[in-house]
């Protein structure tokens, strides 16, 4: 299944458009996720069987320990199936108060060879309401963790700070009301929204915590950083996340610079975004080891960025992560990913509490 996927499906995938691809993928797969039958065929060839892979944290237990990260299943149309690609959980989202159509396409690129992908997204989604109402109508099995990451909407009625805290008070509020969601992730590091200051700066995320700390939640809360600060910047952002007694970290979101890509060529010329997978790897585990170090177990800490095979997330977990989020792995290395990542923690648990004992 992993040679069917990298030397047939993949190619001819990959010569296609990007957006197109993911929408196909997105509607296959909800579809598939309607029927017991077509779950259990899929779960056949890619869910997870092994030993125990579990990892519980703030009292979630995830069936395995890789999630899917926000941006794939922005409108959360795929709860039903990703635990049959051997997912233990997903981050639906980004999602606002408000639907948004995104930035203008071209959207999103391919750059094979640095193994990463441009996202120009801009928070594309059907908005908290709709999504809810999605969510509530399509419940997941009950051992499949559903997250769901909060942005403020792109558009000028949230451009100033206040209507941004408000607009993620919305979603949060919306959320908690109805009861959805065993999660919450603040975006406070989206890289292509227009308008508006960014959130991931400590007076300003100051702000937004204490109005989202002010809303009554029985689920722990992380806060998705940016990974492009200098060590020190990134450092005071953590210290705000402690402050509020948020639960944790997700790092982190895409990367800014573009020379930290293999083949910096490889950016198409009229397109612009952040990117993600391998140029985001090394620099995602020095934050996440940083933290660690720091910080000890006072925070959760959610690996994300560059995990393209089971070693990336082995060397993550070592880095100090409690668990793991990939999307662009699953796209260039095919959906098979997801299980070799299980078996792999699987085991390595194993043979480290042998040697304990
Ligand atoms: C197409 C795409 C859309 C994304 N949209 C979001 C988003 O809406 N919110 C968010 O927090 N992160 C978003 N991300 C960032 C991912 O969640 C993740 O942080 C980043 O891609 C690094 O992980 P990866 O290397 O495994 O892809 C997006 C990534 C991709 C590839």
């Amino acid at each position: 299944m992993r040679l069917l996927y990298q030397f047939v499906l993949k190619p001819l995938l990959f010569r296609l458009d990007p957006e197109w691809v993911h929408n196909v993928f997105v509607s296959v797969g909800e579809t598939f996720g309607r029927y017991a039958i077509t779950r259990r065929l899929v779960s056949v060839v890619y869910g997870y069987r092994g030993r125990d892979a579990s990892v519980t944290i703030n009292g979630i237990t995830f069936r395995t320990p890789v999630v899917l990260a926000a941006g794939f299943d922005y409108n959360g149309r795929l709860i039903r199936i990703l635990r049959s690609v051997g997912f233990g959980g997903v981050e639906i989202g980004s999602v606002t108060a408000r639907p948004s159509a995104g930035n203008p396409p071209p959207r999103l690129a391919r750059m094979v060879r640095s193994r990463s992908l441009l996202v120009n997204k801009g928070l594309r989604n059907d908005g908290v309401k709709r999504i809810i109402q999605r969510l509530l109508e399509t419940p997941p099995d009950p051992d499949f963790i559903v997250g769901v990451s909060i942005a403020r909407t792109n558009d000028e009625q949230s451009a100033s700070v206040e209507a941004g805290i408000d607009d993620y008070r919305v979603s949060l509020e919306r959320l908690v009301t109805a009861g959805v969601g065993d999660f919450y992730t603040v975006n406070i590091s989206c890289p292509n929204v227009h308008g508006g200051e960014s959130f991931a700066s400590p007076p300003l995320l100051r702000r937004l915590l204490a109005s989202l700390c002010e809303v009554e939640r029985r689920r722990p809360m992380y806060a998705k950083m940016p990974i492009d600060l200098p060590d020190e910047e990134f450092d005071e952002l953590v210290a705000v996340v402690v402050e509020f007694g948020l639960e944790g970290v997700v790092i982190g979101n895409l990367h800014k610079d573009y020379d930290a890509l293999e083949f910096r060529e490889e950016v198409p010329a009229e397109y612009r975004g952040g990117i993600s997978g391998r140029p985001c790897f090394q620099r995602s585990n020095q934050l996440i080891r940083r933290t660690r170090e720091k910080l000890g177990d006072r925070l959760t800490i959610i690996g994300c960025g560059g995990v393209l095979s089971p070693q990336d997330a082995l060397e993550k977990f070592r880095a100090g992560a409690d668990l793991v989020q990939l999307v662009t792995g699953m796209i260039f290395e095919g959906p098979h990913l997801m299980k070799g990542i299980a078996h792999a923690y699987a085991q390595q648990r194993d043979m480290t509490s042998r040697r304990e004992d």
